[in-house]
């Protein structure tokens, strides 16, 4: 039976920092960010956009197109939970009116999440093959000002519907995961900013991504020339690059060229967001998917290379079925993406700061998203209200 993602749907964020201004503000050459990072843009979320309105909108893009009846499990992937406790995935079902009787809940293992959600969709559709899973990846990247990660912040969500029989991408049998207790990159209990050793963390995502990716080889008789594109785990564009390299090492000339091509294709998104954590793996997916064109064919094995801090590896592949390209959204993508709002440096250190405030019991807030979409409005006796912008 083949098993893999049927539709996807991707949100941002209405406001954005240009990350050359960004650089000018902090005294630092645009080309570092722009060349030596890798990123263009960044994504910033204010107060009335979180987790659970990133999630909802990025699901509601195809919902319409989801036999509801057969919708079993509902998993939603993040690290920037807004309770200790109630799963984030309870105020996505009840704004999207998904049926009471599915199973729902929320996962952690940093940037992991969505995988290990995925991962365990997959399976449960094996077993269940009548019905159907959503798992959504949603997070929102935090550093803090004048850090060194700073200019890694973003925020995103990507919501897959899995299925039999699926449109998109069927995903190979196996997997190859490498774990260890590792500290390089944590947010404890009471900090709203991670914690990062970030030079460490970029060496062990590339110790993690050659284990798995020998172990995934090695597992299924295969070489870097078996695929047609190898899509990352995207903290920065840079960090995938430096994986890819290792990837092609040992391909033909061929194939280097076409590995190293959808590469780029699978950045053009992420390049303007910036990290989502959980959704970054399969917003490198969703470009490559709707910027790579013609050197995308059906019938073709497409890497995935999965990294959460902590730390949680994990390659797996799927081979892309033939008409997917009738179900992206490529116009509705790019319009969310140009019609976003940019903010002066000035502004953004306003909005970020303003974030990081605990609210009080009662508040009510409005928000200036487009009608249509969630926003969180503010909280009575501490509990969540969100609300669709009229
Ligand atoms: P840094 O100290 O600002 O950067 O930290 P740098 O000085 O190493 O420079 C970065 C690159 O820019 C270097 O290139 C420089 O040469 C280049 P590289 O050697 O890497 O190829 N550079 C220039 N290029 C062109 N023109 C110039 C110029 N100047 C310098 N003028 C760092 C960078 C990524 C460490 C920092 O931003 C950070 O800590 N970020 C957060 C951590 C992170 O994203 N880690 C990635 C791996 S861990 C992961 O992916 C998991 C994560 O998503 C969390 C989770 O799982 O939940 C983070």
């Amino acid at each position: 039976m083949k098993i893999g993602i049927d539709r996807i749907g991707f949100a941002t964020t209405n406001k954005y920092l240009d990350l050359d201004e960004l650089a000018n503000a902090r005294g630092v050459d645009p080309n570092k960010f722009k060349i030596g990072i890798g990123q263009n843009k960044m994504a910033v979320a204010d107060m009335t956009e979180d987790i659970v309105t990133l999630a909802i909108n990025s699901t509601l893009e195809y919902l319409d197109d989801v036999d509801l009846a057969k919708l079993g499990l509902l998993i939603v992937g993040t690290e920037s939970g807004i309770d200790q406790s109630k799963s984030a995935s309870l105020f996505v079902k009840e704004a999207l009116n998904l049926p009471n009787e599915i199973r729902t809940f929320e996962v952690k293992e940093a940037c992991f999440g969505a995988t290990a959600g995925l991962m365990m969709a997959r399976d449960y559709v094996r077993a269940h093959p009548n019905h159907t899973a959503i798992v959504i990846g949603s997070d929102i990247a935090r550093y803090g000002l004048n850090t060194s990660g700073e200019v890694t912040q973003g925020a995103g969500a990507v919501s897959m519907f899995i299925a039999q029989e699926p449109k998109i991408i069927a995903f190979e049998e196996g997997h190859a995961s490498y774990s260890e207790d590792i500290n390089d990159f944590w947010r404890p209990n009471n900090f709203k900013t991670a914690l990062v050793d970030g030079k460490y963390s970029t060496e062990i995502y590339l110790k993690f991504f050659q284990k798995t990716f020998d172990a995934y080889l090695n597992q299924n008789k295969l070489t870097a020339d078996d695929f047609t594109a190898i899509t990352y785990h995207l903290p920065f564009t840079k960090m995938g690059l430096k994986a890819n390299r290792l990837a092609v090492a040992e391909a033909s000339e061929d194939s280097k060229a076409r590995l190293e091509e959808n590469f780029e294709y699978s950045t053009k998104y992420g390049r303007e967001v910036g990290n989502l954590y959980t959704g970054s793996l399969y917003l490198s997916f969703l470009s490559l998917l709707e910027n790579a064109g013609a050197n995308l064919q059906a019938g073709k094995r497409i890497g995935f290379f999965s990294y959460g801090s902590g730390a949680m590896g994990e390659f797996f592949a799927g081979e892309l079925v033939s008409g997917y390209e009738q179900y992206l959204n490529k116009e509705l993508h790019q319009q969310m993406l140009s019609e976003r709002t940019k903010l002066s440096v000035a502004e953004y250190e306003n909005v970020f700061t303003e974030t990081l405030k605990d609210l009080p019991e009662d508040i009510e807030l409005s928000s200036d998203v487009t009608a249509g979409k969630y926003y969180f409005a503010g909280q009575n006796g501490f509990a969540r209200n969100y609300k669709i912008k009229k």
